[in-house]
């Protein structure tokens, strides 16, 4: 199915004599209508039509490069005004919390406060809280009843189940498929493949709420850099 045959890469030279006239002084636009198999060895006629444009309506490169900057422009604020809030929506407004964390809240939607947390949760608890990003997070009190200093993230590394607390175990077991993590979410069976995230668990100095920061330093867990951040 030969369709094509390799001419000279001059214009003029691919259409026919009688359909076009070529010249150095004026615009001409060769549009090929219409190629024909000849004959064997013969290759293909071209035949063209060809159109003049006087040079003054032919546009030039700057118009075109500002026509071009001008239609970006008006095409690029509209779209920026629906990106903004389209983006803002997807991200929880700052609860004003220390160094821009976000207040853990209980299961009723309340502010922890530390001291109270630890008067009615003993020592080794560890029960779920709203963290960051609306992430279940567990704050853990520690065996003196204190607070401990980082939260554990309860979504399952595997496929994001939420994690519950085994009391008995003294560990977190996934009920999807069996993962295990020890009592600082350190994953220590699969088929999980990372450790359960952590967030920092401050607390305000100003009115004793529990803050969740994000935790971007080594996991003191693994002595690795956070998979999370
Ligand atoms: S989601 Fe937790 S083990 Fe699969």
């Amino acid at each position: 199915m030969a369709s094509s045959i390799v001419y000279p890469a001059i214009p003029s030279e691919l259409c026919s004599r009688k359909s076009a006239i070529f010249s150095s002084s004026n615009a001409l636009l060769v549009k090929p209508t219409r190629t024909q198999m000849v004959g064997k060895g013969k290759g293909v006629r071209i035949t063209c039509q060809a159109t003049s444009i006087a040079d003054d309506r032919v546009p030039d490169m700057a118009k075109r490069e500002t026509l071009n900057l001008l239609l970006l422009g008006a095409l690029s604020l509209p779209t920026a005004g629906m990106l903004i809030p389209y983006a803002t929506f997807f991200a929880p407004p700052g609860s004003g919390g220390a160094g821009g964390g976000t207040i853990a809240k209980d299961a009723l939607g309340n502010d922890i406060i530390a001291a109270e947390w630890v008067k009615t949760h003993g020592p080794g608890d560890r029960t779920l809280s709203q963290g960051l990003k609306g992430d279940p997070t567990y704050l853990v009190v520690e065996k003196d009843r204190t607070l401990a200093t980082y939260g554990i993230n309860a979504v399952c590394t595997h496929l994001g189940c939420v994690v519950p607390w085994n009391t008995a175990e003294k560990k977190f077991i996934c009920p999807c498929h069996g993962s295990q993590y020890n009592d600082q979410g350190r994953v220590v069976r699969g088929p999980a493949p990372l450790s359960l995230a952590l967030a920092h668990a401050d607390v305000d100095p100003d009115n004793g709420k529990v803050v969740f920061v994000p935790w971007v330093e080594t996991d003191f867990r693994t002595g690795e850099n956070p998979w999370w951040a």
